[in-house]
């Protein structure tokens, strides 16, 4: 269950205030004062109950312009501070069942009922509206390899709501959590750490019936791109896929490197490569190839 922070500051700070206290002090969730720290500029952010409003008001003034730099919008979110430093922040909007984005897109463009953890920290404070319900669980990262249909050893919580002015700190690889809408349209405002060692460990979601990893959520871009320089067949990427598979230090890229090989490969090859993988010492790997091999058998 994410921790709750009841900071108490009756004062308000506008964005820019905010984001310079961050940076003056750092945000290291990890360590409990620079926690205490972000979590006080959140709840003065919060206390200010024109500024995000005054921002959207100026982004509907430049219409088309501001569609035209649409990256940093979306549906749900709405990008607070640049990104490219150790936190940025963000306004998340929670359409209800009844509103027209939710009507459109479906639940799943805004997660709902998909169970997952977080491969950051952040902050988090119900800024409008009734605020989002949560199930809450628990789990041990450490205790996992991070193989798709492996026991998670989930530990269900409570059901609780974002109510407003309530702020919440989710730690990473710990917290799984499962969002329903709220009951009407709801806006929360976040502070996310953002480290460099991030893009290397997994977020899952859970198949909670089941207690198990359901699927991995946090695959990055080289995934693709080493698939895609493997299948169009140039050497020097063969090779790339190679010596990833043989010895990255991320276990996950070393599974990736053995799919991109896998890619190219009749069933026969399939196999041994993935009978290959299984001694390999790599608890994820092992696991994986003989979930493959397993694949490989059955179709
Ligand atoms: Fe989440």
């Amino acid at each position: 269950m994410p921790r709750i922070i009841d900071c108490i500051d009756e004062t308000s700070c506008d964005l820019e205030e905010c984001i310079s206290g961050l940076h003056e002090s750092g945000f290291h969730p990890w360590a409990e004062e620079s926690l205490q720290s972000g979590a006080h500029w959140l709840r003065r952010l919060g206390n200010n109950r024109t500024f995000l409003g005054d921002m959207l008001v100026d982004e509907l003034k430049r219409g088309i312009k501001a569609a035209e730099e649409a990256s940093d919008y979306g549906p749900q979110v709405v990008m607070l501070s640049m990104l490219g430093s150790e936190f940025y922040m963000r306004a998340n909007f929670w359409p209800s069942v009844d509103e027209h984005m939710f009507r459109a897109s479906g639940k799943s463009a805004f997660s709902y009922e998909l169970p997952h953890d977080h491969n950051f920290d952040f902050l988090t404070l119900g800024y409008f509206g009734p605020g989002y319900t949560s199930d809450y669980w628990e789990y041990d990262y450490e205790s996992v390899a991070g193989v798709i249909g492996e026991k998670a050893g989930l530990r269900f919580i409570e059901r609780s709501t974002l109510t407003p002015g309530k702020l919440m700190h989710y730690r990473a690889h710990k917290d799984v959590h499962s969002q329903l809408p709220p009951e009407s349209l709801s806006v929360s405002i976040n502070i996310m750490h953002a480290g460099g060692a991030q893009g290397w460990l997994d977020q899952y979601k859970f198949d909670v019936e089941k207690d198990e990893i359901s699927g991995v959520i946090s695959a990055g871009g080289s995934e693709t791109f080493l698939r895609v320089a493997v299948g169009l067949g140039g050497e020097e990427a063969r090779d790339l896929a190679a010596n990833f598979a043989g010895s990255h230090p991320s276990d996950r890229m070393r599974l990736v490197a053995l799919d991109a090989q896998a890619g190219v490969l009749g069933a026969a090859e399939c196999d041994e490569l993935w009978r290959l993988a299984e001694g390999s010492g790599s608890r994820l790997v092992a696991m994986e190839a003989t979930r493959r091999r397993r694949e490989l058998v059955a179709a």
